[in-house]
């Protein structure tokens, strides 16, 4: 019974699964440059120019191996709330924030 019920909820997390991963895989290496540049320059000047830290933490994959992704999207696009961590959800989509997050959780070459 309780599984018949659950069953349209994760038919819809299935769902959205799969469109969130076309959606990463659709953003053009145009955009993908864009967010890197972003996450050099804007992300850079409070994580460090190379990520390593600075008014923030830095931002190494180490520090995210135990992170999903959707966490690192989210606290991407949120932001922390009483912290000088802005939110991105302004400037970046949500498939944007998950590539970044996967590019963050990979490491990105200095
Ligand atoms: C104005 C400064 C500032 C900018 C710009 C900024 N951050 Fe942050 N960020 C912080 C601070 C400060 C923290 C630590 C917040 C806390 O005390 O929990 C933080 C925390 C984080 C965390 C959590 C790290 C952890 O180890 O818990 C992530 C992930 C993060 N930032 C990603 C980004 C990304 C990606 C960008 C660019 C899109 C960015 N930040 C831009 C200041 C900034």
């Amino acid at each position: 019974m309780r599984l018949k019920r659950s069953l349209p909820n994760l038919l819809l997390i299935a769902f959205t699964i799969i469109v969130s991963g076309l959606a990463i895989a659709d953003i053009t290496p145009e955009r993908q440059a864009e967010l890197i540049y972003l996450l050099r320059h804007d992300c850079g000047s409070c994580h460090g120019m190379r990520l390593e830290g600075g008014l923030g933490p830095a931002l190494k994959p180490e520090r995210f191996r135990h992170w999903s992704t959707e966490t690192l999207a989210m606290t991407i696009l949120y932001g922390r709330s009483g912290t000088p961590m802005p939110p991105w959800g302004p400037f970046i989509t949500e498939p944007e924030a998950l590539w970044l997050a996967g590019q963050l959780k990979k490491g990105i070459q200095p």
